[in-house]
């Protein structure tokens, strides 16, 4: 169970990090070139945030429930906060994870209930990509913080 999500989480990333480009291009290019809001950019922008709802549902069993890392680290949490890889597993990857998610979610929201197609646009591509930037600076590439596997096998 714990090896299946683990792979599916790490694998997952690589389809949020594909679908929050081309949302936040495809969204872009809509607002600068006065394009309708078509039936394909909305199930694209669906695609994104369904990506990130998969990503923290799986994300919170293994942080609550499956992770033999976070059982340890978290029966002293108190402990965690001193060193950065368990502070960054502790609290900065989900705090940001779910920072990240609520925001793209925000957005769409917002984009939904805006009037015009240039504006459903403009609000989509500024919020995904204040969410996709946060997304970015948590994932443990191990460049500014933990480092995992790219591809995990
Ligand atoms: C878009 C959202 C997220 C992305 C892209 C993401 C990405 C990742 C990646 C790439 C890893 C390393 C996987 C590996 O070792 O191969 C990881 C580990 C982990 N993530 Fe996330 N994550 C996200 C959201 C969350 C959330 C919201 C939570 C908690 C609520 C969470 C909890 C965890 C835990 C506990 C681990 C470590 C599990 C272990 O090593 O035992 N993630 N995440």
């Amino acid at each position: 169970m714990y090896d299946l999500l683990l792979l599916l989480h790490s694998w997952l990333r690589w389809v949020v990090v594909a679908l929050a480009i081309w949302a936040i291009l495809e969204n872009y290019k809509g607002w600068k070139s006065g394009l309708s809001y078509s039936a394909s950019v909305k199930k694209w922008n669906t695609f994104f945030i369904a990506s990130l709802h998969t990503q923290l549902v799986i994300g919170l069993i293994l942080y609550a429930f499956v992770s033999p890392m976070m059982q340890n680290i978290l029966s002293d949490f108190g402990s965690s906060m001193k060193n950065s890889e368990t502070r960054f597993w502790s609290v900065e990857h989900i705090f940001g994870m779910i920072l990240g998610i609520a925001i793209a979610q925000i957005g769409s929201i917002k984009s939904k209930k805006q009037t015009t197609d240039s504006a459903k646009f403009e609000v989509a591509f500024k919020w995904f990509l204040a969410g996709f930037i946060i997304i970015m600076l948590m994932i443990p590439f191990g460049i500014w913080n933990v480092e995992r596997p790219f591809f995990r096998f």
